[in-house]
């Protein structure tokens, strides 16, 4: 039998570690379903100082676990520690939203994690590290964090609208009656916040064996523009007042498959992510902005020539703007 040499481990840390959605995560990075069944993970786990005793018990399950892709794991506290070398990185920990509150109430409180960690992953992470922020408010987050992380390229960082994309895929299948694996090319386009812009005027449905556009199987233009856009714009607030604790399950599938297909590349389907705008369909350069893109190589590219209606025109500015206003409060707060 040829000898089949297993691959080296790579170091992946995940922030807020000893959180909800870290809870959820962690398993599925270390069980092999974000890097490939053939990759292993060596777990770098940040988390606050007072969460130290949490977070061992989270490092015993995972041992617990018995997982043959888990190599090692790193709990610290210490954010230089936590991100030296690591090829992949989930920023999760930040403070989540409580019923009544808005993103933009978390700015204040979070963008300064982003700031230092940004400082740090300059320091001491791999060159071509590729980092995914969930913590909100993400997209404002992922920007700062790349701001002070000058030395890793700015298409390094991303924020997850994954969660909003499935969303948004599943409310549509349910509507039509068909599997979700059947819709694909549902876009978020912009801030993951109430001004996103769930878009499924591209997404295609396969039924009886047939792809054909979602806009004449749904053939109800009004449902398409306000019911399916403000239930998945309001999902994650209707959540929480159910849960009373924000979204972590459906969040840490959405991280693991934002990664997965960073890593790994996307097949017949468009993916949304938050990356660096270039301007593309007049949408504001330099903030964090939502795009459909395909992946190939480990690299994303935004997907080209989509048609811009005049409702698709509005819902991009006004999500643009919130992301201009955004930057702005959180470049006041990182001067302090
Ligand atoms: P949680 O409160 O259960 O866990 C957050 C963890 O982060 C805590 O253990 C906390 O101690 C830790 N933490 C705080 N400051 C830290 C720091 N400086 N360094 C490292 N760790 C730190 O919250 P959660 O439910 O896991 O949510 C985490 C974040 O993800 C929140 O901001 C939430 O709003 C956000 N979120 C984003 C999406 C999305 O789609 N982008 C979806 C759901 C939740
Ligand atoms: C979500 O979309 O579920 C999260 O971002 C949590 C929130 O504050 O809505």
């Amino acid at each position: 039998r040829p000898v089949v040499r297993p691959a080296e481990p790579i170091k992946v840390v995940v922030t807020g570690a000893a959180g909800q959605i870290a809870y959820s995560l962690l398993y599925q990075i270390a069980s092999g379903a974000v890097f490939g069944p053939d990759q292993p993970v060596y777990l770098h786990l940040l988390d606050i100082a007072p969460m130290m005793g949490v977070l061992e018990g989270v490092v015993m399950e995972l041992a617990d676990c018995a997982l043959p892709l888990l190599t090692g794991v790193l709990p610290t506290a210490n954010p230089e520690e936590a991100f030296k070398d690591v090829a992949a990185a989930f920023l999760v920990g930040a403070m989540p939203r409580k019923e009544g509150m808005e993103r933009k109430d978390l700015l204040a409180a979070n963008v300064r994690i982003f700031k230092e960690q940004g400082q740090a992953l300059d320091k001491v992470a791999r060159k071509d590290v590729k980092i995914l922020v969930v913590g909100n408010p993400a997209n404002t987050n992922a920007l700062i964090c790349s701001k002070y992380a000058p030395s890793i390229p700015k298409e390094n960082f991303t924020a997850m609208t994954r969660l909003d994309q499935n969303r948004a895929q599943s409310q549509l299948a349910a509507k039509l009656g068909v599997p979700v694996k059947d819709v694909k090319n549902v876009i978020i386009w912009g801030n993951h916040s109430s001004t996103q812009f769930p878009d499924a005027s591209n997404a295609a449905v396969k039924i009886g064996g047939v792809e054909k556009p979602v806009t004449a199987a749904v053939n109800d233009d009004e449902y398409l523009k306000s019911t399916f856009v403000t239930t998945v714009q309001k999902r994650g607030a209707a959540v929480i007042a159910a849960r009373k604790m924000s979204s972590a399950l459906s969040a840490a599938k959405a991280a693991s498959d934002h990664m997965r297909d960073w890593f790994l590349g996307t097949t017949d389907r468009w993916a949304s992510m938050g990356v660096i705008s270039d301007g593309s369909y007049g949408t504001p350069r330099d903030v964090v902005f939502s795009f459909p893109v395909t992946i190939s190589g480990g690299k994303w590219k935004i997907v080209e020539g989509l048609t811009i209606t005049d409702f698709a025109r509005q819902m991009l500015d006004a999500t643009g703007k919130e992301l201009l206003e955004e930057k702005q409060d959180a470049l006041d707060v990182c001067k302090d």
